[in-house]
């Protein structure tokens, strides 16, 4: 059976970040997450997380992510090595099994990386197979030492190596297949003899080529997956290529991205075909888009489930339903498991909490619609407001099919507005009002004739 184990523990202080570096962010997830995918994808049964740096911060992500994930603490952190020997429990038990080491700052590798490197590794019956990858920039890697007929020898940190070995440029890529027997040999015979006193997972590479061991390396077609990020720049090129990785897919599927200026899409997002993205739009989670939409521009949607024919302008849509043919925008907040049905129409300034609206309700400007049950075929005038909070508790409104709301009216909640009501602008409702009836809640208007030259209320004019 396959498992991994992924490092996280160390603190990234030169992502200079307040959370565990593998917490950083790429696409608005955590690094991690791509790791725990990525190796779940690639059919790895058990994982194993090493914390340290604010492991409380870490272990309460992954237990929302995945409980079945294991997690131990490494306090202190004396490097890679040191890491992996906090998990010798979870490799005793997995001393028959293979067991891929993962650096938890590399959000980019891939179940098919992942896999290619695997078959390699039972094709050769490799103790250990490293995942290197040929680069431009040498800085900071560590460098994977071979002999002149291209047999491994071992890996040199960059902290360690020499002008000549620092010129080496196939590095090691920090995720390496393990037999369990052979990585918990080699765990025992790893020293901190370097130049930074660190305990390095992978001197485990010579150590069992010495022990007469098979030892090989996967080497990546593109080099891309094998990224990591150590501060805020390389976390921005991560950042860079998931994206443009994702916006290609869509487009590959037929989705319509006429720019990509700020178009940032998670991994788990789906879009249908002909559905175009403008600019500076975020969609996020496990948002699903129909066909035909037009999203965008700078609309930002979490969790949002999209029907066809949708024009969302200029929204902000959470946890929410838009069903096929509505139109919003520009300026628009839904939240809080809201459905708009089918044909609605909500215009600037406008937002929708936690309520219903029925097919074909027009809210075309300045509306707040908050824990109400909206029918079919209802206009709100201008400036409708629910007040749905009297200080402790929130209530409901209720709205039939049909009715008229004239501007600027309240609705006290709890309270309920019957089919086809109509209710005169101005209005502040507080008692329901029946079906077909006209509800006037506003005072008569007083006129005072002549009043203005009587009174003299303005400013003399020089
Ligand atoms: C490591 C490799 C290097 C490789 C590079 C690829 C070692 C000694 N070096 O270097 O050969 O080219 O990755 O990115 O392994 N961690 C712990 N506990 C620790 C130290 C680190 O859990 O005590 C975790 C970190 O959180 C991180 C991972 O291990 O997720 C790698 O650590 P990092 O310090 O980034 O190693 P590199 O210097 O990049
Ligand atoms: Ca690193």
């Amino acid at each position: 059976m396959k498992c991994a184990i992924i490092m996280a523990g160390g603190k990234g202080t030169r992502m200079k970040a307040t959370c565990p570096k593998v917490m950083c962010k790429v696409l608005f997830e955590p690094m991690i997450s791509y790791v725990v995918d990525a190796v779940k994808e690639a059919g790895a049964e058990d994982i194993c997380v090493i914390m340290g740096y604010k492991h409380e911060m870490l272990e309460e992500y992954l237990a929302t992510k995945d409980e079945k994930i294991e997690t131990v603490l490494q306090e202190p952190q004396l490097g890679t090595g040191h890491a992996v020997m906090q998990a010798q429990s979870f490799i005793d038990r997995h001393l028959d099994d293979d067991i891929i080491i993962l650096n938890g700052d590399g959000p980019l590798i891939d179940a098919e990386t992942i896999n290619k490197a695997f078959d390699y590794h039972k094709e050769n019956q490799n103790s250990i197979t490293l995942i290197s990858a040929i680069v431009d920039d040498t800085n900071g890697i560590g460098h994977i030492q071979r002999d002149e007929n291209g047999k491994l020898l071992r890996i040199i940190e960059h902290k360690d190596a020499n002008e000549e070995e620092k010129k080496i440029n196939e590095s090691n890529a920090g995720f390496y297949w393990f037999n369990g027997r052979d990585l918990s040999y080699a765990l025992s015979k790893i020293t901190n003899n370097n130049a930074q006193n660190e305990y390095y997972i992978t001197d485990s590479l010579e150590i069992l080529i010495s022990a007469g061991k098979n030892a090989g390396a996967y080497v990546v077609e593109n080099n891309e997956v094998t990224f990591g990020a150590n501060d805020r720049k390389q976390l921005n090129n991560l950042n860079n290529i998931m994206r443009r990785n994702i916006n290609d897919k869509h487009m590959i599927n037929g989705v319509d991205i006429p720019c990509t200026d700020g178009v940032m899409i998670g991994k788990n997002v789906k879009i249908g075909s002909s559905t175009v993205i403008l600019p500076n739009t975020i969609i996020l989670g496990d948002t699903v888009i129909g066909e035909n939409c037009t999203i965008g521009p700078n609309t930002y949607i979490d969790n949002g489930k999209i029907g066809d024919d949708v024009i969302l302008d200029n929204c902000k849509i959470l946890d929410s339903e838009i069903e096929s043919g509505v139109d919003a925008g520009p300026f628009v907040k839904v939240r809080a498991n809201s459905i708009l049905k089918k044909g609605v129409h909500i215009g600037n300034f406008v937002e929708v909490k936690n309520s219903v609206i029925g097919e074909g309700t027009k809210s075309a400007h300045l509306t707040y619609i908050g824990d109400s049950d909206v029918g079919a075929d209802v206009n709100f005038g201008c400036g409708t407001v629910t007040c749905n909070y009297d200080g402790k508790n929130k209530t409901r409104c209720k709205v039939g099919d049909g009715a008229f709301i004239g501007c600027n009216t309240n609705l006290i909640a709890p309270v309920e507005v019957g089919e086809k009501a109509y209710i005169a602008a101005g209005s502040t409702i507080t008692d329901n009002i029946p079906e077909d009836a006209l509800a006037v809640a506003r005072a008569r208007q007083v006129i005072k004739e002549n009043w203005v030259n009587i009174k003299k209320p303005y400013k003399e004019k020089k």
